[in-house]
C-alpha cells in the first residue's frame, strides 16, 4: 500500500497568510501543517510516499522534508500540481507513481489524533474498491456530506445547503486502481474543479465503497477557524 499526501492548492481562504507561502507549511503548534498528515501515513505503516505540491513555494517541502529522515524515511517521492484544479485532478498525477497498487490519500490539512491504522488493515483484507472515513462536526455544510443507509453508505453531498446528517467525509481515502479510471471521466465542477466527492460517488453507485468513522479528534485547517482548531487541538496532543 503506498501513500499520496495532497498538499497543492492556493490557500486563498487563508488570505494574507497564505500569500506568500504554502497553506501546509503554516504552524500548527509546534511544527508545519505537513508534519502531521506525513506522520499520520508513517504511523499506519506507509513508507513510500508521494507528496503532491504547487504554487510558488513547492521548492520549501524539499528544504523542509528532504527524505523524510525525521519521519524514519529513507526516501520521499513529490510531484507538482499546476493551478487550483481541485483534488481529485492532483490525485490523478499520482496513477505513475501508484503504479496500479492500491494507495492511501490524506489532505495535508487534515490533523487527527488517533491513527488511521486499523482503516489501512482493513481495505487491504477488503480486497479493492475504496473506502473513506467519516466523521461527525458541527458544521457539515463546509464538508461532503454522507447518506448512510444501514451498513452503507449511499450518497455524497459536497457542501449541501441543508445537510442531512452531523457525518462527513474526512480528506482520508482508501482507493484500488480504478479510481484513475473514474478521474479520468470527471467534469469540472461549479466551483471549476474536479471533485474528490464524484469520484467516491462512483465508487458508490458501483457498491465497491466501504467507510469507517474515525476514532479521536480530527479537523482541516483550511479556514481561519479550523486552522485555529487544529492549533489547539494539537497542543493538546503531541504527535
Ligand atoms: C474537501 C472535500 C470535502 C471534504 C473535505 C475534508 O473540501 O471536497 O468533501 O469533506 O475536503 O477536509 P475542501 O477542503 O476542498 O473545501
Amino acid at each position: 500500500m503506498k501513500g499520496v499526501i495532497l498538499a497543492g492548492g492556493l490557500g486563498s481562504r487563508l488570505h494574507p497568510l497564505t500569500k506568500i507561502t504554502n497553506k501546509h507549511l503554516l504552524p500548527i503548534y509546534d511544527r508545519p501543517m505537513i508534519y502531521y498528515p506525513l506522520a499520520t501515513l508513517v504511523n499506519a505503516g506507509i513508507d513510500d510516499i508521494l507528496l503532491v505540491t504547487g504554487g510558488n513555494n513547492a521548492g520549501d517541502f524539499l528544504k523542509l522534508l528532504g527524505n523524510g529522515k525525521e519521519f524514519g524515511l529513507r526516501h520521499l517521492n513529490y510531484t507538482y500540481q499546476e493551478g487550483e484544479g481541485g483534488i481529485a485532478e492532483a490525485l490523478g498525477l499520482c496513477e505513475y507513481f501508484a503504479d496500479r497498487e492500491p494507495i492511501v490519500v490524506i489532505l495535508g490539512d487534515n490533523i487527527i489524533g488517533g491513527s488511521i491504522k486499523p482503516a489501512v488493515v482493513d481495505f487491504q483484507e477488503q480486497g479493492g474498491g475504496a473506502k473513506i472515513l467519516l466523521k461527525e462536526v458541527e458544521d457539515p455544510w463546509r464538508f461532503g456530506v454522507a447518506e448512510l443507509s444501514g451498513e452503507r453508505v449511499v450518497n455524497i453531498v459536497e457542501k449541501p445547503k441543508d445537510p442531512t446528517s452531523n457525518l462527513i467525509v474526512t480528506g482520508i481515502y482508501l482507493y484500488d486502481h480504478q479510481v484513475f479510471d473514474f478521474i479520468k471521466t470527471l467534469e469540472p465542477s461549479k466551483r471549476g474543479e474536479l471533485e474528490i466527492t464524484d469520484v467516491n460517488n462512483m465508487y458508490i453507485r458501483q457498491d465497491r465503497m466501504t467507510y469507517e468513522v474515525l476514532d479521536g479528534w480530527w479537523t482541516d485547517a483550511g479556514t481561519f477557524e479550523s486552522l485555529f482548531r487544529a492549533n489547539s487541538l494539537a497542543a493538546g496532543h503531541k504527535i
